[in-house]
This record gives structure tokens, sequence and C-alpha cells, in this order.
């Protein structure tokens, strides 16, 4: 798979953004250890807390089926002026399965390929409780 096809299926997983409030869509496309893609798109809430991010939605979507490891994400937004990041609990989130890939784009173009644990330093996780 290459990077440049999951930035299009993101981008194509961004359509169903569902964001009356913010109108900032996001959409991200899942490279999972199996081989298989998941995508995932912002869905948010008259109760603002309870809006979920495009990247959590991936992942629950990747996990409930089954998956083990996250492989790579791609992250495409709606605002061509913005260089697209997981925000900070999806990156909490992320971390739970593995250190992918985090494909970062501005305007549907890979900005830079980042590991999830150089966005995450000295990351809390299931060793801290042990
Ligand atoms: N959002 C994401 O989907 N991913 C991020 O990493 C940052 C923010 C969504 C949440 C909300 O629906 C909108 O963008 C504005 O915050």
């Amino acid at each position: 798979m290459e990077y440049c096809e999951l930035i299009g299926l993101a981008k194509k997983a961004m359509e169903n953004s569902y964001s009356p409030y913010s109108k900032f869509k996001v959409g991200v496309a899942l490279l999972a250890g199996s081989g298989k893609i998941y995508l995932g798109t912002n869905i948010e809430n008259a109760s603002y807390g309870a809006s979920i991010c495009a990247e959590r939605v991936a992942t629950v979507k990747a996990i409930s089926e089954g998956e083990k490891e996250l492989v790579a994400i791609a992250l495409t937004c709606n605002n061509p002026e913005i260089v697209c990041y997981p925000c900070g609990i999806c990156r909490q989130f992320l971390s739970e399965f593995g250190n992918p890939d985090i494909i970062v784009t501005k305007n549907g173009e890979i900005v830079e390929i980042k590991k999830l644990s150089s966005l995450l330093p000295n990351s809390f996780s299931s060793k801290d409780l042990q």
C-alpha cells in the first residue's frame, strides 16, 4: 500500500464527516496489521464533548474488527491551509496499539511522515501500570 493511496482514501472518508458545529471536516485512512484499511471521519454532537475525532473512529473500527496493531494512518482535513496532525487525545489513543507512521498532510499532499512515538514523547502506557 502506497501512502499516497492512503491519502486518497482519507480524502474520500472526509466526505462523510458529520461536523455541523465546527465545519472542520477530517478524514483518515488507517492501515492495520492485517493489511486491511479502515476509514474514519469526525462525528460531532450537539453536546460538544460527545464528539469524536476521525482518528479514534478509525481505530475503534479496526480494533473492534480484530486488528491488533496499527501500521500507518493518513490524515486529511478540509482546510487547505492547515497541516493535519492528530490531537493529543488521539495520539494517546493510538499509542495503545503500536507505533504507527503518522502521514501528515496539507491540502492532500504529504508534509512529513512521523512515528507516533516522536509526537508523543514520554507517553503514559500499560508499562506504567505494572
Ligand atoms: N478533529 C479530528 O477529527 N481529529 C483531530 O486530530 C483534531 C480534531 C475534529 C474534532 C472536531 O469534530 C473538529 O475536528 C474540530 O475540532
